[in-house]
């Protein structure tokens, strides 16, 4: 039996302001549409996003951005199932813009509104372009989070590890900005690290010989903050960065190992998924994929445009759960956001992590 849903999907958590129509037919995925208006221009003269101007930003730009996904996809909003946004977690404003925007298209329309965990989104983002079963392995790597779920299905999750403190993007934005390299920090750190040398700072490697997949990368970025300041040559900066990236990529690929060496598919192979900003990085990549390769796993990092915040994986994460006929009580025009909300509240609760930044809930 053929069962296809449409559903446009809206995304405001963090900094792009992204809405995408998607149709799933029978497990098969076909995207319509996939905008997506990033505010980097906005955000830059602060060097870091500003939770205020990103409201607001998401309020002028969410209609247009909903009307170009409707647009470029052709159909009209009768012929959609349902409107799946972000409830959560992320920046308050911009995820109550996404929501509001939403419920007002699905009540319109008369159609479902499904309110979607930002997270569930980049845990589903490889099934938009591989065929990528269930279960696999996940580390999300973003400005906001930085994670080890071993994702078993639809809604079944469960935390392995996280950072204790920073996200790993994080501290690539804040080392961009201890040595005045603009924003977003990630891809400026990446590019001045190819021409210096990694082992010029010994930077630790913290938690690396802890057991467990915790994380933590604040003291790593203090250490850069003291090194900083006597960096005053490109070369000097060059080295600085490619001794960051280092220390990051060492514990990115011993930590990934112990976790797949403990993830046990059963008769499936090994999957390991990097999803967000941080998966963009060449040297993580790579450090990912010799760990994967060790373990016997294979390494999937879904296309960069879905790496990194979009709304096509929250469509996803709406349509999924519209066939599988998942939606309950808690979804519909009632649904309200949620700044912080673990994908696997019961681990949040048994061990939480604590720790806000400026990206918002890293749990
Ligand atoms: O997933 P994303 O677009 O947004 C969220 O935080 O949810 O990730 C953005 C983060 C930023 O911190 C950015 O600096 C980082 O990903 N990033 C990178 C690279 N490109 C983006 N970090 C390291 N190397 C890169 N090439
Ligand atoms: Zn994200």
């Amino acid at each position: 039996m053929t069962h296809a849903v449409t559903i446009l999907g809206i995304e405001t958590s963090c900094d792009e302001t992204a809405a995408a129509v998607l149709r799933l037919e029978d497990g098969k995925v076909t995207l319509l549409s996939d905008i997506i208006r990033t505010q980097l221009e906005e955000h830059a003269p602060y060097l870091g996003v500003v939770p205020e101007i990103a409201a607001r930003a998401h309020a002028e730009l969410a209609d247009a951005a909903v009307a170009a996904a409707m647009n470029a996809a052709g159909i009209s909003y009768g012929d959609l199932d349902g409107v799946a946004a972000t409830a959560g977690p992320g920046l308050i404003g911009g995820v109550l813009v996404g929501l509001m925007t939403g419920k007002a298209v699905a009540q319109a329309a008369g159609i479902a509104f499904i309110p979607v965990n930002h997270l569930e989104g980049h845990a589903l983002s490889p099934r938009l372009s591989e065929d990528c079963p269930f279960p696999y392995l996940l580390l999300l790597v973003s400005g906001g989070h930085c994670q080890f779920l071993e994702v078993r299905g639809l809604g079944d999750y469960k935390r392995l590890g996280s950072t204790i403190d920073d996200a790993v993007g994080e501290a690539f934005d804040k080392v961009a900005k201890l040595m005045g390299l603009g924003f977003p920090g990630g891809p400026a750190v990446e590019r001045l690290a190819g021409s210096g040398n990694p082992k010029a700072h010994d930077f630790p490697r913290p938690l690396l010989n802890r057991p467990g997949l915790e994380m933590s990368f604040a003291g790593l970025k203090s250490a850069v903050a003291r090194a900083a300041p006597g960096a005053e040559t490109e070369a000097a900066k060059a080295d600085i960065c490619a001794s960051f990236q280092a220390a990051i990529c060492d514990v990115l690929a011993e930590k990934s190992a112990r976790a797949l060496a403990g993830f046990d598919p059963g008769t499936e192979g090994k999957r390991f998924v990097v999803a967000g900003g941080v998966a963009a990085n060449n040297a993580v990549r790579a450090a990912l994929e010799t760990a994967a390769a060790a373990q016997g796993a294979r390494l999937i990092a879904p296309p960069l445009r879905h790496c990194t915040d979009n709304a096509a994986m929250i469509a996803l994460a709406g349509a999924e759960r519209m066939a599988a006929g998942m939606l309950d009580g808690a979804d519909g025009l009632d649904a309200g956001s949620r700044p912080r909300w673990p994908l696997d509240e019961a681990s949040a609760l048994n061990a939480p992590v604590y720790g806000g930044g400026h990206k918002g809930a890293k749990a």
